[in-house]
């Protein structure tokens, strides 16, 4: 079962030591883990975004960080990855399916954004799966951009 965990002292250098593969890390498709967690504590005294460890059952295998914007209603997977030696187990598909959960149980949220770098194939495929749709497209970061309703 997949679970969204706070990241504690224990398990914050596992995190960091959370790897994806060469292709990936030059194609980047997305920023690494210590920075996500550098914005997370820059952007502390707004409350509005919060990384996480992602654990399968007690095995640690992915990171993930949610943005949410109360003002706009609007829940957004902002960065996310699963392990290298993890991926392709459908952790990564179970991973967006219980942030889907968690936004439609929040009775102030309408909308879910996930957006990702074009070319992305894995993450295209996953978002459209749980019928995300086009929000536009993002000149300057060439991401495509998506969003799902969750009302
Ligand atoms: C994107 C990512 C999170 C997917 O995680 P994962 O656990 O490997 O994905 P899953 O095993 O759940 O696979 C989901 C689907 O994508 C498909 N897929 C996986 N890699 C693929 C690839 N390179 N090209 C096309 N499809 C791919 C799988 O076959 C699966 O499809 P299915 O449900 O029809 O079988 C992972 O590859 C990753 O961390 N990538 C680098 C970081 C990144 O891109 N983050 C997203 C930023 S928005």
């Amino acid at each position: 079962m997949i679970e969204l965990r706070e990241i504690t002292e224990e398990d914050f250098h596992d995190v960091l030591s959370l790897e994806l593969s060469e292709d990936q890390q030059k194609a980047k498709l997305v920023a690494p883990n210590v920075r996500s967690l550098a914005e997370a504590w820059l952007y502390r005294a707004n409350e509005d975004v919060f990384p996480y460890a992602v654990y399968n059952n007690e095995e640690l295998v992915g990171f993930i960080l949610i943005d949410v914007d109360e003002e706009e209603r609007a829940y957004m997977i902002w960065r996310m990855m699963i392990d290298k030696n993890h991926q392709g187990k459908c952790y990564g598909k179970k991973l967006v399916e219980k942030v889907i959960e968690i936004a439609r149980q929040r009775e102030d949220m309408d909308v879910l954004h996930c957006n990702y770098v074009v070319g992305n194939d894995a993450m295209k495929k996953i978002v459209e799966s749980f019928g995300f749709v086009s929000n536009g497209f993002d000149d300057e970061h060439n991401e495509q951009l998506m969003k799902l309703d969750v009302k």
